[in-house]
């Protein structure tokens, strides 16, 4: 079963044939439309928090693949507390072709892939965010023209987004560098995952506090929420904590002069990046949450083994 976990579970050669067909997909789709591959697949899109671009961009990459989205939202199914995931797991392969899942706790959706028959895509936990890894290396690659060798530099917090963009830029051999305030760095189990799969591809990995070190020589550069999904009561702890590492354009002139700017969002617009950077002509922000549509049709078709 192709599961869509987390990045670490995936050989470094899927995860590069996964970007490939991306591009395919959107050169298609801009050139007229895709093939409908996935005609009469459904996918079950089950939700245990808010999504804008995960719950649309799922939904339009089934309909434009001939297929078709099912929203079940957090009161629906209430994983876990209406059922047990082991049981929801089993009920639902009945009915549809792949599952994709945003959880709080991670082993939720271990658990779901445990006992589904069907493969299960993380549409974020609280560990990782896999396919928005993958539509940040897409836009990395469209505007830089390849991924070797380039540096992507992270500012924030030490979360699901940060894991998941080290797990891509280890098995890509994409350069990363992450500054966080003491107290939010990665976690170290993650961090020595990513120097283990870095050691393999040959990337240069680095950890540090000082947000102005992490910037030298980057072509992208990437920041998120200080305070993710379910951590609302830390937020005004956190405000005071991460301003150091907001992107403004003063930081974003320590990164390489043509260095592109991203971010998963939602945006906390004077938190952790200023509007003058995210409308500014470095921004690829719009880009880079179009390209979850692409991205994750590439994720169902390869899922589904019918890539
Ligand atoms: N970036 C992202 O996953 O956005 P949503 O929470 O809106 O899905
Ligand atoms: N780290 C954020 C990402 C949102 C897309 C969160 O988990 O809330």
């Amino acid at each position: 079963m192709k599961h869509f976990l987390t990045l670490t579970d995936i050989q470094s050669e899927e995860l590069q044939k996964i970007l490939d067909l991306a591009v395919k997909l959107k050169e298609e789709w801009k050139a007229g439309g895709n093939e409908p591959i996935l005609k009469n697949k459904v996918l079950g899109m089950i939700f245990q928090k808010p999504s804008l671009r995960t719950r649309v961009s799922f939904d339009v990459a089934m309909l434009q693949l001939g297929g078709h989205g099912l929203y079940l939202s957090p009161n629906e199914i209430q994983l876990g507390k209406r059922e047990s995931v082991a049981d929801v797991a089993r009920v639902i392969s009945r009915y549809v072709d792949v599952v994709m899942a945003r959880v709080f706790a991670h082993a939720d959706i271990v658990e779901l892939a445990k006992y589904a028959s069907v493969p299960v895509i993380n549409g974020l936990s609280d560990h990782a965010h896999p396919c928005q890894a993958m539509a940040d290396f897409l836009t990395i690659l469209e505007h830089k023209g390849s991924l070797k060798g380039k540096k992507l530099t992270y500012l924030g917090d030490g979360n699901n987004v940060s894991t998941s963009l080290l797990f891509a830029a280890a098995k890509l051999g994409v350069d990363f560098a992450i500054a966080t305030p003491p107290g939010y760095e990665l976690h170290p189990g993650v961090w020595s995952l990513g120097e283990h799969l870095a050691a393999q591809s040959g990337a240069k990995i680095m950890a540090t506090y000082d947000p102005v070190e992490a910037l030298k020589d980057a072509d992208a550069i990437y920041t998120d929420a200080w305070a993710s999904m379910g951590q609302e009561a830390e937020a005004e702890k956190r405000r005071k904590v991460f301003p150091p590492y907001r992107i403004d354009a003063e930081k974003l002139g320590y990164a390489n002069a043509d260095a592109i700017v991203l971010h998963c969002l939602p945006a906390h617009r004077g938190e952790e990046i200023t509007d003058e950077v995210a409308d500014g002509p470095q921004s690829a922000l719009f880009d880079q949450a179009e390209n979850r549509l692409h991205a994750q049709k590439a994720i169902l078709v390869w899922a589904l083994d019918l890539d």
